[in-house]
């Protein structure tokens, strides 16, 4: 019998150990512990006991999500981890269901996390949100184009110097773009965990001498030349983002320079004389979203010019959800009317950003057309001008 329940700060430790391990790494060491243990937020802790053993935990941590033309409070679930002698024993469904049951009790209208395996979290009603790429570039044949965004200064920090403001730049960002989560003091402080120590630091100032954007990048030196690894780069607008690529692909003695979680839409290869210099070698899974209570989230966004189109939802873990509503530019309701379109909850985490148009699920078949007049009505609804992207690791 599996007993579920929120862990006292006392346990915290044990619960991050547990997963550590379930994640093949070691224990944290204490000063790595003292950076990251503030994640851990009371009453978000939660462990799953066998006979009174600590075997599995999952914590959620308080978030909010941009959505298109808004934002919406959404727990950040990270730290799922069931020991390795208690595996496919249910160990995780009963945390999904206490997790997410807190969640909808906190008035989160969604969660969200990113996954370590693909196949983990669809049955509970999670689906792929938004998407990243990872680029890699030779850098003695990049070149830029003249009409590349020019304009400001790139500097060259150390991490220490940098601690206070980066928080600074990505707070002055605005959580905006669809698919962006807020970064606290907690992430701030626990990122330098995960990152290497020979992490440096470029921010970029405007023409006015104003900070926006930054680039974490890590120079490593290999047997064929060194690479340089770009973990984050955010910036304002394009050629904040543009210089910092340029001066990171200006370093000497760099061969290789690759960027990992980008966003499918940056356009580094259009600023490039050879756009096939610019490699794109993995795309993949960036956020999943669930959504907790289905009105209030797609209340939360906004949609395009279009007829109300009413889609049926189907959610088995949270029963509560199914039913119709009718999505239409001026919001959503629930709706008894015949549905037109019909799709799993999963399904709809995929379109709820603007990842995928209702079209492409349907030819995926996870999207049931009842009425095919409204399938274009509802690729209008839901096409978003930005292509989501999150880009924080939690
Ligand atoms: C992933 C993990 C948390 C699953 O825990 P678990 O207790 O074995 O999961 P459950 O027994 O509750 O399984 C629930 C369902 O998910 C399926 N499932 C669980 N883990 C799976 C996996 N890795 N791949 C495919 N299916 C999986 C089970 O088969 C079961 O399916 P069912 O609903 O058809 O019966 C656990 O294997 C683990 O700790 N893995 C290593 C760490 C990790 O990857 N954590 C996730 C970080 S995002």
């Amino acid at each position: 019998m599996i007993d579920v329940r929120a862990l006292a700060e006392s346990e915290f430790r044990a619960a991050n150990d547990l997963f550590r391990r379930a994640l093949l790494h070691r224990p944290s060491k204490d000063e790595d512990w003292e950076r990251s243990s503030g994640r851990y937020e009371l009453g978000r802790v939660l462990g799953a006991f066998d006979g009174g053993e600590l075997v599995g935990t999952a914590i959620a941590t308080t978030n909010e999500l941009a959505v298109p033309g808004g934002r919406v409070a959404a727990g950040a679930v990270t730290g799922v981890g069931v020991r390795a002698d208690r595996t496919r024993r249910g160990v995780l469904r009963g945390l999904m269901r206490a997790q997410l049951d807190d969640v909808a009790q906190r008035g989160e209208p969604v969660a969200m996390l990113h996954a370590s395996e693909a196949t983990i979290y669809e049955r509970f009603g999670y689906g792929v949100a938004s998407r990243h790429r990872k680029v890699e570039l030779e850098r003695a044949r990049v070149a830029f184009r003249d009409d590349a965004p020019r304009g400001g200064q790139v500097r060259v920090l150390d991490w220490d110097a940098a601690g206070a403001l980066l928080p600074e730049i990505y707070q002055g960002f605005g959580v905006h773009r669809p698919g962006w989560i807020g970064r606290d003091e907690a992430w701030w402080s626990g990122v330098r965990q995960y990152l290497g120590e020979g992490c440096l630091v470029a921010v970029h100032a405007d023409e006015d001498g104003a900070d926006d954007g930054f680039a974490v990048y890590e120079p490593k030196s290999g047997a064929g030349g060194a690479t340089v690894d770009v973990h984050d780069l955010k910036g304002t607008d394009a050629t904040a983002v543009a210089e910092l690529w340029r001066f990171i692909l200006g370093i000497d003695l760099v061969g290789r320079v690759v960027g990992h979680v980008r966003p499918l839409d940056e356009p580094l290869e259009w600023w490039l004389t050879d756009r096939r210099r610019c490699e794109v070698t993995e795309i993949d899974d960036d956020l999943w979203v669930r959504l907790v209570d289905v009105l209030a989230a797609l209340r939360a966004r906004t949609y395009g010019a279009a007829e109300p189109v009413v889609v049926e939802v189907r959610d088995a873990f949270l029963p509560g959800n199914e039913g119709g509503y009718r999505i239409g530019p001026d919001g959503v309701e629930r709706s008894t009317a015949e549905p037109q379109l019909s799709l799993d909850v999963s399904a709809l985490a995929a379109l709820y950003l603007g990842d995928q148009l209702p079209s492409t699920l349907v030819a995926a078949g996870r999207v049931e057309v009842r009425d095919p007049a409204s399938l274009a009505a509802a690729d209008r609804l839901f096409a978003t001008l930005e292509t989501p992207w999150c880009g924080t690791g939690f």
